[in-house]
């Protein structure tokens, strides 16, 4: 498809065209930037694109979905103001030139299925892409994990986002059929098979992630004022994954309720992917299950990034046969659910959803039946 629309815009046909998912994270929810450990599954919708080399130095980008048209130079790549959706992939051409590969210039079309604003991780996509776009049409040896932390640095200090990096890192290596166990310290990972007899059932609050942003940055310091309270005890702790339980509670005494909150969140949900790992390995789905739902409240209660929408979401699909669990994914405050559910209740579950939903708030959620895919990169 993407060739089509490249061919409409440029008149002619693309030397390369890569796609890039977008990802639903199962459980492991704010502990990417405490150095802790998740579980995100590439989803079968993607950014997608196409393009062709140019002689010259010029790069002319065209969104499919904001139906707009970019142009810049290699040698003075800035942010755009007015044309934000650019930056992503701005930013990644602009450090990998800075990195000094030689690049050349190029004309590229982009768009996809990922819906935007929604906790699926669309512009790690379209960042992700631009790097495995770039690495396609230059024949570039590049290693997938060099180029996902550029893809963070991208979307960290160009956009100026201060995300963590599960959503670059899945959209690049993501596996079909497999979830991704990834240790966000020092980035080891491992594909867990996933079921065939049971779906992962997102559900679209279609509520924007209006906070997002500002309450992310908020429970970033809180973290970090935490860890330096907990230290301050005399604990050896560079970040909360070096908090086990039992040292939270003994740290307790120097922590504000609030920051207390904060910590536990961050110190479960750890325990809580170890244990996830190990029963869906080991075929323990009702127990995988149970865990989601502890991850949901924890997010809700200790963490309170959740929303209105999303527990009444979380409430309804509970009620549902054939669910295994249901929690917010994503940052939060709006964005979407996920649901593991037995995949002969799937089609009931999505249309129970969405009348819950409708008459307990009378708004219209959007449900995806998602199979867990490949990454950009993976080999
Ligand atoms: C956003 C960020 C990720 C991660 C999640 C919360 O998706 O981009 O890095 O922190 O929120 O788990």
């Amino acid at each position: 498809m993407i060739e089509v629309f490249f061919h409409k815009v440029y008149g002619t046909t693309p030397d390369v065209v890569v796609r890039a998912p977008g990802r639903v994270n199962l459980i492991g929810e704010h502990t990417d930037y405490n150095d802790g450990f998740v579980l995100p599954a590439a989803i079968d919708r993607s950014i997608d694109f196409a393009g062709r080399l140019r002689a010259d130095r010029v790069v002319q980008v065209h969104s499919l979905d904001f139906g707009g048209s970019v142009e810049f130079n290699l040698d003075d790549i800035q942010k755009d103001r007015k044309n934000t959706w650019s930056n992503y992939v701005r930013g990644v051409t602009k450090y990998l030139t800075e990195d000094g590969y030689r690049l050349s210039g190029a004309d590229m079309v982009f768009g996809g299925d990922v819906p935007r604003e929604a906790g699926l991780s669309s512009s790690a996509a379209v960042e992700v892409g631009t790097a495995a776009f770039w690495k396609a049409l230059l024949h570039l040896a590049l290693d997938p994990v060099y180029l996902v932390k550029l893809a963070r640095k991208a979307e960290n200090q160009f956009v100026g986002v201060p995300c963590g990096i599960m959503d670059q890192f899945i959209s690049a290596l993501g596996r079909e059929h497999h979830a991704l166990f990834l240790d966000c310290r020092d980035l080891s990972y491992r594909p867990v098979p996933l079921r065939d007899d049971v779906k992962i059932v997102v559900c679209n609050s279609g509520v924007k992630r209006a906070l997002a942003q500002s309450e992310y940055e908020v429970r970033l310091k809180q973290c970090r004022e935490a860890v330096a309270q907990i230290a301050s005890t005399g604990r050896t702790v560079k970040s909360l994954r070096d908090v086990v339980p039992a040292d939270l509670e003994s740290a307790r005494p120097v922590l504000s309720d609030l920051l207390y909150r904060r910590a536990r969140h961050v110190v479960s949900e750890n325990q809580r992917v170890l244990e996830a790992v190990k029963v869906l390995g080991a075929g323990g789905l009702e127990r995988f299950g149970e865990l989601m739902n502890a991850s949901h409240e924890s997010l809700r209660d200790d963490y309170e990034v959740s929303s209105k929408e999303l527990d009444v979401l979380v409430e309804v699909a509970r009620k549902q046969p054939g669910v295994l669990g249901a929690r917010m994914t994503g940052a939060g405050f709006g964005g979407c659910t996920v649901n593991l559910v037995r995949q002969e209740a799937a089609e009931d579950f999505a249309e129970a959803i969405y009348r819950g939903y409708h008459d307990a708030l009378g708004l219209k959620a959007e449900t995806y039946i998602c199979k867990a895919s490949h990454g950009a990169l993976s080999i």
